[in-house]
């Protein structure tokens, strides 16, 4: 049996994961974590039987008598205490690294969905997995199926690692109507059912430039290798292109149980129960190439992770504040990348060379994000 933590079980990976995980033989969960919702974490401990659960609270907390560690990186101090073989970090946005860091430190593999962790640390992260000799199997469904593709082939083969884009819902819109866009529209994705932050991030592309960064530290690919193509369909989720000029393709349906599956098996396949993927129903297939002038998230992103050091953890935490300040009626739409490239601008150049020093650049870098959105307020 592999002793299984799960970090962010309240979420939309989390509560998938718990779906899939569902009576499976191999895997046991010991632990669940989460942030502030209380009940849904006594929930998944009773739907799972774990016997040890985490949350992100402050003070004394009416938990029905469960074991349950509070206040700040409860998750972490979980998962150092509890020692799983694998944890499944599903937390949004930068608390996850301090997952992704316990999990590595307590010698467990990690089963990835927090990309937020490998954009602001990736060096730190990469090293530290490597020194422990563990796996980072990745969760995010374009990486899953770029691991899958890049099984299959010599690494000298490969020219070049393209993701798909949906496009999000704004996909087609010119900058100046981007500047009306609602929440509510923002949060309407086309294809995929997620969380608050990632929606956001898929609207205004800032995700496919996240994982585009995620991709450079998970297959140690230069950026002159790795493409993004707008894909509005979603079922192709990811292309290798090989030095014979031939290309790979990862075809299914956007259903993100499978990848989940796959890299908590430890990037084994085992038959799952979701729709299958009919090409001829499915029609066509169009790509086409992202549109940098409406959507200049992207290319900051880009940006960023070629320059390195601590630019990406600056461009992740100003996205955060920026997102977060979007959803609560702060800025507007267009803001979001404005205050990313602004916040760059001050602090983009700073290395951070340990994982103190990172949280301190975090830090930085919300406050003087903040201090951009309030200064235009
Ligand atoms: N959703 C997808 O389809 C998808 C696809 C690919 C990658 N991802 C990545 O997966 C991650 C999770 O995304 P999601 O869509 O599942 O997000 P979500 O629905 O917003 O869920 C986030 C989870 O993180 C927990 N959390 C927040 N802050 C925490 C903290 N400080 N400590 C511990 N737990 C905390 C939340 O707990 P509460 O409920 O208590 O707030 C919740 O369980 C993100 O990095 C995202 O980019 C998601």
């Amino acid at each position: 049996m592999k002793r299984l933590v799960i970090a962010g079980v309240t979420g939309s990976i989390g509560s998938q994961a718990l779906e899939i995980l569902h009576g499976h033989e191999e895997i046991e969960i010991v632990g669940v974590a989460a942030g502030s919702n209380g009940a849904g974490l006594l929930e998944a401990m009773a739907q799972t039987g774990a016997s040890a659960g985490a949350l992100n609270l402050q003070g004394d907390i009416d938990l029905d008598g469960f074991d349950i560690e509070v206040g700040d990186d409860a998750a972490a101090r979980l998962i150092r205490e509890v020692q799983p073989d694998l944890v499944l970090n599903a937390v949004v946005g930068f608390a996850g690294l301090a997952v992704t860091q316990a999990a590595l430190e307590s010698g467990a593999d990690l089963a990835l969905a927090n990309k937020e962790s490998l954009v602001a640390g990736g060096n730190l992260v990469m090293d530290l997995a490597a020194r422990q000799g563990l796996a980072i199997t990745p969760v995010d469904s374009e990486h899953a199926a770029l691991a899958q593709l890049l099984s299959g082939v010599e690494a000298n083969d490969v020219e070049r690692l393209v993701l798909t884009a949906s496009g999000g819902p704004f996909r087609g819109r010119t900058a100046e109507e981007l500047a009306s866009v609602t929440v509510s529209e923002a949060l309407a994705h086309p294809t995929w059912n997620m969380g608050g932050k990632i929606s956001i991030d898929s609207a205004t592309l800032m995700n496919k430039g996240l994982e585009l960064i995620e991709a450079h530290h998970l297959f140690a690919v230069p950026y002159d290798q790795l493409g993004v193509v707008v894909h509005p369909e979603s079922l192709v989720h990811a292309v290798i292109e090989l030095v014979d000029g031939m290309q790979l393709a990862h075809l299914g349906v956007a259903d993100m149980r499978a990848p989940i599956a796959w890299a908590v098996d430890g990037g084994n396949r085992r038959r799952l129960d979701i729709p299958r993927l009919d090409l001829a129903s499915a029609g066509s297939l169009t790509f086409e190439e992202p549109d940098i002038k409406a959507f200049p998230a992207l290319a900051i992103a880009i940006e960023a992770g070629r320059a390195g050091g601590g630019a990406p953890a600056v461009l992740n935490a100003a996205n955060e504040v920026a997102v977060e300040a979007f959803l609560s009626g702060g800025i507007p739409f267009t803001r979001i990348p404005e205050v990313v490239a602004l916040t760059l601008d001050v602090l983009g150049s700073e290395v951070p060379e340990s994982f103190e020093e990172l949280t301190a650049l975090d830090t930085s870098a919300r406050s003087q994000a903040r201090s951009f959105i309030e200064a235009a307020a």
